[in-house]
């Protein structure tokens, strides 16, 4: 193996370089419907169908999903618009309504689930949370 390395154990030009696709990940308290652009969701078992996501404890989401402990997964279209990922992805739903403007229906735990430049959605229970330091999986 002849890739650059920046030291032994890791290199962080391909770390940095990892694809992956763009979701919205939604959750609700009753009152407030939000989420957050997320690029961290992953398939990690089939049988039970099983998502990990990865959410910063710094995002109102966190606060939802923890109370909740339901979410959506919507899978953003490749045209999805930029008008959307900026309000999903660069503002918090601390201080605006994420949901007013934009096409969703609601889960059977009551989470809203962004249709609007989605290809699927999946609704979820959280059955773990794993505390990775910055972030809740
Ligand atoms: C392309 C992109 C990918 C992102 N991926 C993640 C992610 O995987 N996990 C995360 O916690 N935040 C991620 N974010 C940041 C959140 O979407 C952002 O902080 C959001 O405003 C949080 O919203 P909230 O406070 O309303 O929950 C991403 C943002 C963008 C633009």
């Amino acid at each position: 193996m002849t890739a650059p390395q920046n030291n032994a154990s890791m290199n962080f030009e391909a770390f940095f370089k990892i694809s992956y696709g763009l979701y919205v990940v939604s959750s609700n308290n009753g009152t407030k419907l939000n989420g957050y652009v997320s690029n961290a969701v992953f398939q990690v078992t089939a049988e039970p169908a099983q998502f990990a996501v990865c959410c910063s404890k710094n995002n109102y989401t966190a606060e939802l999903i923890n109370g909740s402990k339901a979410f959506s997964i919507s899978v953003l279209k490749q045209e999805a618009s930029p008008e959307l990922i900026g309000v999903f992805g660069y503002q918090s739903g601390k201080d605006i309504d994420k949901f007013k403007d934009v096409e969703f229906i609601t889960g059977t735990t009551g989470v809203p689930i962004l249709t609007q430049d989605s290809l699927a959605w999946f609704e979820c229970k959280v059955i773990q949370t794993v505390d990775v330091g910055t972030h809740f999986h």
